[in-house]
């Protein structure tokens, strides 16, 4: 029977995860292998958030939950991106989702008509480009460069979105694989590509609590983008909470109307017990987001430590989300086979940058998700395989 097209060429083919499924099954068959490949927290769900789904579901919420999201939920949301941002935000302005990655869906879906061009940032989240195509939309990625510490030049964006006639631009800070912050001035000059071009701009900001350097800018709160701007949120990353897929779009009220719409004809909402586990955790104040990020704001400073004591193997600062995006141009290896040959001769897995397009290539995504004695040894091992490889 055949398949629509849209669904076979979905992931657009390729074997960026190679090197991911290879550790997998070191690990599967007992060998001893360090993963610093998959950016999950290394431990569960704070306790609290987990009595508090358990207090919901035993006292009943466990029917169908409001379709947009629980008005305790949506208010929630909106007051934390009221506080954050200054925009005034209100319940209207909020779709509660089954996490991050339906959110970005549910954006392109808002946006794009068929055929029509999204564009996004290389390196990417993996999901982008076949994010975009699941809305429909055809992916073109901008390139942004390492020797621009890996932020987009608006002038590639400028130029692309009139070749293409593209309809939206995504972006994601802090930033995925890269730790990059985008600061207001390279926000503003995208806000100014947008207007020109009338492009949607979404925003990923699911790292919107693990900032190390800096500040987090929404673009949404930048003049003349709140109406243009559909932010993506997530409790994923800041509450520890992957495994719950509960997240969020903020955006104009007509546009979350239309969505609340496309929820019921897909998602039919995320259960009440989890949004209620949402609400607490929201409500539980920034102590127990803090504690969340913690452990990798110090894993970063760990790993910036080790790297600054030799010159090999470079990094743009991370400032911010859960990882260390590893320059390895100098031992002459792309990012595939230096992360396959380090898996081979060391047990430690990595991402290959080439996992996450074209402009990562010759880098390595170290994700800092692991104990910190783990992490120290694996940085310290691999530091070690570059400058043999490097001669
Ligand atoms: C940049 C980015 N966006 C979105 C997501 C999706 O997160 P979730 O669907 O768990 O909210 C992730 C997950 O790793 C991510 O790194």
């Amino acid at each position: 029977m055949k398949l629509s097209n849209r669904i076979l060429d979905l992931a657009g083919g390729g074997d960026a995860w190679a090197v991911y499924f290879a550790a997998r099954e070191m690990k599967a068959a007992g060998e001893d292998v360090i993963e610093l490949s998959v950016g999950e927290h290394d431990f569960p769900t704070p306790k609290p958030i987990l009595d508090a789904m358990a207090t919901a579901a035993y006292g009943g919420h466990t029917g169908y939950a409001e379709i947009p999201g629980v008005a305790a939920l949506r208010a929630a949301i909106a007051r934390r991106v009221s506080d954050s941002t200054g925009v005034a935000t209100g319940p209207g302005n909020v779709l509660v989702t089954p996490g991050g990655q339906s959110a970005l869906f549910a954006a392109h879906s808002a946006v794009l008509e068929p055929g029509e061009t999204g564009l996004y940032i290389d390196p990417y989240y993996a999901t982008y480009p076949g994010t975009i195509r699941a809305a429909g939309g055809v992916p073109i990625s901008v390139a942004a460069r390492p020797e621009d510490g890996f932020r987009p030049n608006v002038r590639d964006i400028a130029e692309l979105a009139a070749q293409t006639r593209a309809r939206s631009l995504l972006i994601n800070t802090p930033n995925n694989p890269t730790g990059a912050i985008y600061g207001p001035d390279t926000l503003a000059a995208i806000g100014e590509v947008c207007t020109a071009r009338d492009l949607w701009l979404i925003s990923d900001e699911v790292y919107d609590a693990m900032v190390w350097t800096g500040r987090h800018v929404s673009p949404r709160s930048l003049p003349g983008l709140t109406e243009r701007t559909l932010v993506v949120g997530s409790m994923s990353k800041s509450f520890a909470m992957t495994g719950s897929r509960v997240g969020w779009i903020v955006g104009p009220e007509e546009v979350i109307f239309h969505l609340s719409n496309l929820a019921i004809h897909t998602t039919y909402g995320v259960p009440g017990y989890i949004q209620d586990a949402a609400v607490f955790a929201l409500g539980a104040g920034a102590a127990l987001e803090s504690e969340v990020c913690a452990p990798f704001r110090r894993r970063r400073d760990l790993a910036r430590a080790l790297l600054d004591r030799q010159n090999l193997v470079r990094s743009i600062p991370a400032e911010g989300a859960m990882y260390v995006l590893l320059d390895i141009r100098a031992t002459g290896l792309s990012g595939t086979d230096f992360a396959q040959a380090l898996l081979d001769a060391e047990r430690i897995a990595v991402m290959p940058g080439e996992s996450f397009g074209q402009a990562a290539a010759g880098h390595v995504r170290v994700a800092l998700t692991v104990d910190d004695d783990s992490l120290r040894d694996a940085l310290t091992r691999l530091i070690e395989f570059a400058k043999s490889r490097a001669g």
